[in-house]
């Protein structure tokens, strides 16, 4: 049933031969794979209307009330296998989002979400407000933008290279009026455009040797009231290749200058207890920004580089074994520092 019906042979998944010592050693996978069988053989049976000894609804109902008393995390719908979830934000953001994984995130970063879109909110009640998704990635800001209530007032811009096409799907589901730009095209024009640039989660990702350039090319794509909305974490629990934590002192120097309006916020996550930077900045003066930015730049990658030859010489200092991923991070931190020079 589940080769004629779901196209996958049980066969395949055991060296047993007959019906009763393939069921005594089936995993979960082949039993769900076994009872998407069912739903699409019964499906067929309605289809043809034959009679049918149960509805396939029936059968789906059934198997996910057995699924939710156990705890599973997955869930029958249709022949598919989904995950279970517990908002309809989240049920659309997986449904939407081809690779599940990726969506890992989600529930850890809603204190960064919630932040981000309060300080957002107020604007949105102006007319033309448009909105730039500096480093989309998988849409997450867009997702929480699309629990405001003004936000279908807004133009949702969406910068990243390349874009995802679920994200373009889920501008589409949350009926936002959107536009998508390649980073490299968007940083070319100049045109101040943008109420708020949010760049969430991406300023770390940008290699010390660019920064100066995109952060000038986007201060200069601001209105004249507009701001730039710079959010991070000020950890990375899971190491990142090149890639090193902007503490709060590294971002408050980065956009030191009197050239610059920063209003700079901290805080941590609720789940994990990381540190969080949460910054406004508004441009203040007419100046060579790309210059000083360059130099700040300089200066942050200076003072992470000192921080963290401090940390690994304490760390080998203090032979202490609980510090032994503390001091494999900080190394991983110093290498990739190296690797990723102004
Ligand atoms: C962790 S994701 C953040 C996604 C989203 N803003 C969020 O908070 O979930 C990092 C983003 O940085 C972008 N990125 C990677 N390299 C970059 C670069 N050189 N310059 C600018 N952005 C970059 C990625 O494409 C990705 O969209």
């Amino acid at each position: 049933m589940a080769r004629l019906s779901a196209g996958v042979d049980l066969e395949e998944r055991t060296n047993k031969s007959t019906l009763d010592e393939m069921c005594k050693e089936a995993d979960d996978v082949s039993l769900i794979t076994f009872l998407r069988g069912c739903y699409s053989y019964l499906a067929r049976l309605e289809a043809e209307d034959r009679p049918i000894p149960i509805s396939s609804a029936y059968l789906e109902q059934q198997i996910n009330q057995v699924l939710e008393l156990d705890r599973s995390p997955i869930r029958l719908r249709g022949t598919e296998v989904v995950l279970a979830v517990s908002s309809d934000a989240e049920a659309l953001y997986r449904a939407l989002l081809s690779n599940v994984d990726d969506a890992a995130e989600f529930k850890q970063g809603d204190i960064q979400i919630e932040m981000v879109v309060s300080t957002i909110q107020e604007r949105l009640s102006r007319p033309g407000v448009v909105l730039v998704d500096y480093g989309v990635g998988l849409g997450r800001v867009l997702l929480g933008l699309a629990s405001a209530g003004l936000f279908k007032n807004a133009t949702y811009v969406a910068v990243d290279q390349p874009i995802h096409d679920d994200v373009k799907a889920l501008a589409g589901k949350v009926g936002a009026r959107a536009e998508f730009h390649e980073r490299e095209a968007f940083l070319a024009s100049s045109q101040p455009t943008a109420d708020v640039i949010m760049v969430v989660n991406t300023l770390h990702h940008i290699p010390f040797f660019e920064l100066a350039k995109q952060l000038a090319a986007l201060l200069a794509k601001l209105k004249p009231e507009g701001v730039l909305l710079v959010h991070e974490m000020a950890e990375l629990r899971v190491p990142e290749q090149f890639n090193i934590p902007w503490r709060v002192e590294d971002v408050h120097l980065l956009f030191n200058t009197p050239l610059l309006k920063p209003n700079l916020r901290t805080t941590q996550s609720r789940g994990q207890k990381v540190p969080i930077t949460h910054l406004l900045v508004k441009v203040a003066g007419d100046g060579d920004l790309l210059g000083t930015l360059e130099s700040n730049a300089r200066a942050a990658w200076e003072q992470m580089k000192r921080r963290t030859l401090d940390t690994i010489s304490e760390l080998y200092r203090s032979k202490d074994p609980e510090a032994h991923r503390e001091l494999q991070y900080a190394l991983i931190a110093n290498a990739n520092l190296d690797l990723n020079k102004p």
